[in-house]
């Protein structure tokens, strides 16, 4: 597909690369992260708009230490330096870092110097920034302006405007650097020049036209789960090539109150995208009766998914060949797979395994370049319903890994109950956006004596768990206010009759997992 010209941000190995990437979309301008290892010929291959060197746990002088190729700043190519990526670049270009023993971390109080340059220019002379640093930079490279400088940092920025580099020791891609996004914005346009042109409709215009010019007059089909991200695919594809596009729903009868609704009536009412419904929940249920392992409901519910979607891709092809398949893969997975080209598995869907090989289908993934955030706007700005947009994720098993035992349609029902009730009272709390995920979930082979009215009862408890987290590999619990877990505890009881208790995880992942299983 194609693409702008990139800033590439070159990962020295610490979990800030993706988000600067994501802080430089954020500023309009596209980004594309590359390892340390690449080759500065290869990187200057893919006609780099600019470079970021990120941060990274090692120290510079130590052995095996990833460096920087001082042929990077002679390519004419602006660069920015951010912590490991300033020292490093401070080396490569003969001016010096040192292990001072003054280390930072944390909150830390920087000094601009008089002007500020260009970066730092018209900021308050005192302001907090975030550091994480062992090393510092101890002499700017000849022909760079130092700008700021802190207690363990005494160069803690510098710039060189008619080379195009500048650096900064602290980590501006943070929430708690107030200014970190302005200074990384006046990077991108004050010190490299470029342009804000990196839009959501821009984007949509982008890959509208590189999905036609891919699949020409071919059909297409995808299948929806009702997630954000095969939805969006979906919608991308339908404005490039219209009816040649079928999606695919499979209801296996494990959402949640009201979303297979929303795929076959909302999504289609927004988007007048043809769609094939296979209710497949009885096949599914069927499948999964009395089964309580959690890794065995997942392989029940992929095979079974990748059974029933085969057959309806089959019926489709056999009235018309299909040539394509939607695939709704994001940036991140691209990433974490090592950029690798990816085959026909339907990830977002149940994480298992691929469709059979017979079933040969050329790849669409027109959302390979983005983040969820970009994801979630282009759905917006291509009219998706709200609830779909935004929706929190929800693991493609669905609720049958949210039943603490095994799973029928009784238990379901249980449980959706009492999901609506939080989900509803949540959303009235304001509160959908603070929470990542609020999974809820049904002990159901766990019961406990309550007193309802003048009876003994004898019911399950709910668990409530809901979470704070950036990108689900760790999650804290959230502090919901007590009035509103007060509200849905009372609801819950009062209104799921077999529901007695409902209790709230406080546990952090690690140890715990966002999902109870
Ligand atoms: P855990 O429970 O491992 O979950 O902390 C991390 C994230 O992954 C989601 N999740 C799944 N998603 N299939 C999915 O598509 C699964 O089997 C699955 N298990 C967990 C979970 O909801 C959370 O967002």
């Amino acid at each position: 597909m194609t693409t702008p010209p990139p800033v590439l941000v070159v990962d020295f190995g610490a979990q800030y690369a993706q988000l600067i990437a994501r802080r430089v979309r954020e500023a309009n301008v596209y980004s594309e992260i590359v390892p340390s290892s690449m080759p500065v010929a290869d990187m200057l291959a893919k006609r780099p708009a600019a470079i970021v060197l990120s941060g990274g746990p090692s120290s510079v002088y130590e052995e095996g230490a990833p460096q920087v190729d001082p042929a990077l700043f002679t390519a004419g190519v602006p660069v920015f330096g951010i912590c490991y990526g300033f020292q490093a670049m401070a080396v490569a270009l003969h001016g010096e870092a040192a292990h001072t023993g003054n280390r930072e971390f944390g909150g830390t109080p920087l000094t601009i110097a008089a002007g500020g340059g260009v970066l730092l220019r018209d900021l308050e002379a005192h302001q907090s920034v975030w550091m994480s640093h062992g090393d510092c930079v101890t002499a700017a490279p000849a022909g760079f302006t130092v700008t700021a400088g802190s207690p363990g940092a005494p160069v803690a920025a510098f710039e060189d405007t008619e080379r195009r580099l500048a650096g900064v020791q602290f980590h501006p891609e943070v929430a708690h650097t107030p200014h970190g996004q302005e200074i990384l914005r006046r990077f991108l346009y004050d010190i490299a020049g470029l342009e804000p042109t990196w839009t959501s409709n821009n984007i949509i215009e982008e890959q509208v036209a590189a999905i036609r010019e891919k699949v020409g007059t071919k059909r297409v089909i995808c299948g929806l789960s009702g997630g954000v991200d095969s939805a969006v695919a979906a919608a991308l594809v339908h404005k490039a090539v219209g009816d040649q596009l079928t999606c695919i729903f499979v209801d296996h009868g494990l959402l949640r109150a009201g979303e297979a609704e929303q795929v076959e009536k909302d999504y289609v009412a927004a988007t007048a995208i043809n769609l094939k419904v296979v209710d497949a929940s009885a096949t599914f249920l069927g499948a999964l009766a009395g089964v309580t392992d959690p890794e065995q409901k997942r392989k029940i519910i992929g095979r079974e998914f990748i059974r029933t979607f085969e057959a309806a891709a089959r019926e489709l092809d056999a009235e018309d060949h299909v040539e394509f398949l939607v695939q709704g893969t994001l940036y991140p997975d691209v990433v974490e797979s090592g950029g690798g080209t990816g085959t026909a598995n339907i990830k977002s869907h149940h994480n298992v395994g691929g469709l059979p090989d017979d079933l040969q289908f050329q790849l669409v993934e027109p959302l390979r370049t983005l983040f969820k955030d970009e994801v979630r706007q282009i759905g917006a700005a291509l009219g998706l319903p709200e609830e779909i947009v935004m929706r929190h994720p929800f693991p493609g098993p669905g609720l049958a890994i949210r039943i603490i035992g095994a799973v029928d349609e009784e238990r379901l029902e249980i449980l959706r109950a009492a999901d609506l009730i939080a989900r509803e009272e949540l959303t009235a709390a304001g509160l959908d956006r603070t929470v990542w995920q609020f999974p809820v979930v049904l002990l159901a082979d766990v019961r406990s004596v309550g007193v309802q009215g003048d009876g003994r009862t004898y019911g399950h408890p709910i668990v409530l768990r809901p979470v704070s987290s950036d990108d689900a590999m760790t999650a804290d619990w959230s502090r919901l206010p007590h009035e509103l877990i007060a509200k849905i505890s009372t609801r819950i009881t009062n209104e799921v009759r077999e529901v007695n208790r409902v209790v709230v995880d406080v546990t952090s992942k690690p140890p715990g997992t966002i999902e109870w299983e």
